[in-house]
């Protein structure tokens, strides 16, 4: 076996109206050193991970082996060296990134041939939605439709010429939680105010028009009415950012981080300028990451 490792992007969902359907990958990462063992291994090296994981209990681990038995195969041991800076339960797809990183953790130990599309179909098996598995996967800014386990469509837009920042609390709040005050279902009438929000968002993204595009983002009535109350400084940090020259802010997935789409080369500027303005928060510049998954061999 020669040695290898493994890069997934830390992923940022629902961009205000795409709930549950669009995710752009941002330059935070997880990745996986992995080298020969007789047994398993998994060693820790990032501030956001306990130091010393059991193997046999590792989440990646369990995705990796359900994989292989998905496809007749015996996972052969590895020690695998973990390092991240996506901080856990914020909003930044921390489980879908480990989610991904497992299944191709098994498509490479066991040699599976798997493609793209049958990663998305297997991780969004895992994840119950597409997006934040897909811009995982692909990088970018990606809109997905899941039909069925076995149905689902994306699509990946050009390259934006786009900044982020991300605002990260030191709090942590779980999707499930997040999940629970979101209504069960819409009138006609806001369902469609809704998607036309999020359709207009997505053509003005496609246009380059990111005036609009963060006009609309701000504008989103499907999550973000009901999550506002979850958010720590949820109506201060896009007000600032607004004054300070973002496009647009939003909840990052389901919360509890933000995050603020700016003009290309500006988000190192708005960082600091609104790290200045939130105590207690780690602030910071974060690019759009084009690539998503990626494998690389050692010698
Ligand atoms: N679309 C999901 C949500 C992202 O907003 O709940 C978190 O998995």
């Amino acid at each position: 076996m020669r040695k290898f490792s493994i890069t997934i992007p830390a992923t940022s969902a629902n961009n205000g109206p795409g709930f549950d359907s669009t995710g752009i990958a941002v330059s935070r990462y997880l990745e996986l050193h992995v080298e020969p063992s007789n047994h398993w291994v998994f060693e820790h090296d990032s501030p956001y991970l306990e130091p010393n994981p059991q193997a046999e209990k590792h989440y990646i681990y369990f995705i990796a082996n359900k994989i292989a038995k998905q496809y007749d195969k015996d996972l052969p041991p590895a020690k695998v060296i973990v390092t991240s800076d996506i901080p856990l339960a914020r909003g930044l797809g921390s489980s879908a990134s480990a989610v991904v990183a497992g299944i191709e953790l098994a498509n490479q130990l066991c040699d599976l041939g798997l493609t793209d599309r049958d990663k998305l179909k297997l991780a969004t098996s895992f994840e119950g939605h597409p997006d934040n598995v897909a811009p995982a996967i692909f990088g970018g800014f990606v809109i997905s439709a899941q039909f069925s386990n076995d149905d689902i469509d994306y699509i990946k837009l050009p390259k934006l010429e786009l900044d982020t920042v991300i605002y990260i609390p030191n709090v942590e709040l779980k999707t499930s939680e997040s999940r629970k005050v979101l209504p069960d279902s819409f009138s006609r009438s806001d369902a469609t105010a809704a998607s036309g929000i999020s359709n207009l968002m997505l053509t003005a993204l496609m246009e380059k028009n990111y005036e609009l595009a963060g006009k609309m983002m701000e504008r989103d009535l499907f999550h973000e009415p009901y999550r506002a109350k979850l958010i720590p400084n949820y109506d201060f940090i896009k007000a600032e950012a607004k004054k300070l020259g973002a496009y647009g802010t939003v909840i990052s997935g389901a919360g509890p981080t933000m995050i603020s789409f700016v003009e290309k080369n500006k988000g190192t500027e708005l960082a600091k300028a609104m790290q200045a303005k939130l105590e207690n928060y780690d602030v910071s510049n974060a690019l759009l990451d084009d690539t998503g998954l990626c494998v690389s061999f050692m010698d």
